[in-house]
C-alpha cells in the first residue's frame, strides 16, 4: 500500500480539542486538515513509516487517509470506494461508526453499529468482486496485517484509509475491543478493566491478589473475579449482593486512608477508580505504594478528567508514577472510558514478557 499525504485519527466525541493539543506537542510535523466530532484528519510535513505510531493518550484508531467518498446511495458510495482503492492490497476490511455519542452516556457504547454492518456488507460484495482473495468483514487483524479502513463519519459521507496492525488496539475494528455480552453486567466499569488489560496485555493470572479501591457497584471485581483472582474490594458504597457475597471477594467498606495496609499485604495488582480528580487519585494510590508490606508489582488506574483541561497534566502524571519505580507507564483513552483515561503501571517489564509468551 502507498502511504499518502494525510492520516486520520478517531477520538472520543468531545476530545477533538485534547486530541489536537497533545498532537501538536508530540508531533508538531502534523498541520489540521478536517475536524467533525470523534473523527479529524492532519496534512504531514515530513514523511512517516507505513507502519508510524502516534505518541498519543487520545488517539483511539488512526492511519492513512486517502479521501471521503460522499453521496446518498450506499451503492454508489461503494463504487466510489472501490474506485479510490484500485489495485491496492488489504488482508482485512474494516468498517464502523464514529461515535454517535460520549461512550456511557444516554446508554451509548462504542460497540458495532447496525449502519455500519449495512454498509460493510455493501462493501464487501464491491470490494471483493474483482480480488482473487476475497476480503472477510470486520475480523481481528492478525499483527502487521496491513487493514482497510472506512469510517462512516456521516451516513453519507464514507472516509477511506488503511493502517499496519502493528499495536493490540490497531488490530480491532476503530480501536473498540471486541467485548460486546448477551448478559447483563454489574456496571460498565467492567469493560472499562477489560479493555485496559487488554490493551495493555496487563498480567493478571488466575490466583493473584488485587487490591481494589472504589469497588462500588462492582463491575470491575466481577472481570476480576471470572478471570479467577481474588479481590480486597475497598468502597464505602456497598457492592452488588452477587459481588459482595463471592467467596473470592472481601469488601473493606471503607475509605481508601482507613485501609490498614497489613490487611491487604500479598496484593500483588492494585485497580483504581475514584471519582476524584487524578491528583486524588495518585496521592491515594500513592500511600500504598510506598507501603513497605505492599509490593504491588502493577497498577491499573483510572484518572477522571473532571475538566479537560487536566489533559494537560497526563505527562506529569506518568512521570510522578514512573518516579515510584515502574518500568512502564503508558495512558490510553479507551475506547470505553468516559471523560477519563487509564494509566497502566508495570513494575518490571518482564512481567509483560512472559505474559505475551
Ligand atoms: C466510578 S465509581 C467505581 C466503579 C467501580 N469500579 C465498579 O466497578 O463498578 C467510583 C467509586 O469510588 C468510590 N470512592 C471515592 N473516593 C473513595 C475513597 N477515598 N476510597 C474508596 N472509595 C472511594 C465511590 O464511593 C464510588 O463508588
Amino acid at each position: 500500500m502507498q502511504e499518502t499525504e494525510f492520516i486520520y485519527v478517531c477520538c472520543q466525541r468531545g476530545a477533538e480539542p485534547v486530541l489536537k493539543a497533545e498532537l501538536e506537542r508530540e508531533h508538531p510535523e502534523l498541520r489540521l486538515a478536517f475536524s467533525r466530532p470523534g473523527f479529524v484528519t492532519f496534512k504531514l510535513t515530513t514523511p512517516y513509516p507505513k507502519n508510524f505510531v502516534l505518541r498519543s493518550t487520545f488517539a483511539r484508531a488512526y492511519g492513512w487517509s486517502m479521501g471521503r467518498c460522499s453521496g446518498e446511495e450506499g451503492d454508489a458510495l461503494s463504487r466510489q470506494v472501490v474506485e479510490l482503492i484500485g489495485n491496492a492490497a488489504f488482508d482485512q476490511m474494516h468498517v464502523w461508526e464514529r461515535d454517535a455519542a460520549v461512550p456511557g452516556h444516554a446508554g451509548f457504547e462504542p460497540f458495532p453499529t447496525e449502519l455500519a454492518q449495512c454498509a460493510g456488507d455493501l462493501l464487501l460484495s464491491a470490494v471483493n468482486e474483482k480480488r482473487d482473495r476475497p476480503l472477510a468483514l470486520n475480523r481481528m487483524a492478525s499483527p502487521d496485517q496491513t487493514v482497510l479502513d472506512v469510517v462512516l463519519v456521516e451516513p453519507n459521507q464514507w472516509w477511506v484509509g488503511w493502517h499496519v496492525a502493528g499495536t493490540i488496539p490497531a488490530r480491532w475494528v476503530g480501536g473498540v475491543p471486541p467485548l460486546v455480552r448477551d448478559d447483563e453486567i454489574t456496571s460498565r466499569a467492567y469493560y472499562k478493566l477489560a479493555e485496559a488489560c487488554a490493551w495493555s496485555q496487563f498480567p493478571l493470572r488466575k490466583g493473584d491478589l488485587v487490591l481494589e479501591l472504589g469497588s462500588s457497584p462492582g463491575g470491575a471485581s466481577e472481570f476480576l473475579l471470572e478471570q479467577g483472582t481474588s479481590v480486597f474490594a475497598v468502597d464505602p458504597a456497598p457492592l452488588d449482593p452477587e459481588i459482595a457475597e463471592h467467596p473470592k471477594l472481601m469488601h473493606l467498606q471503607m475509605r481508601s486512608k482507613d485501609v490498614r495496609k497489613k490487611d491487604v499485604a500479598g496484593s500483588r495488582w492494585l485497580v483504581a477508580d475514584l471519582n476524584v480528580a487524578p491528583n486524588y487519585t495518585l496521592d491515594t494510590v500513592e500511600d500504598f505504594v510506598s507501603n513497605q508490606h505492599l509490593h504491588l508489582r502493577g497498577m491499573i488506574l483510572t484518572l477522571k478528567l473532571t475538566k479537560w483541561e487536566l489533559a494537560a497534566t497526563l505527562g506529569e502524571c506518568r512521570e510522578r508514577v514512573k518516579a515510584w519505580g515502574f518500568d512502564i507507564v503508558k495512558t490510553r483513552q479507551l475506547a470505553f472510558n468516559r471523560r477519563e483515561v487509564c494509566l497502566v503501571a508495570i513494575r518490571d517489564r518482564m512481567d509483560l514478557r512472559s505474559q505475551r509468551r
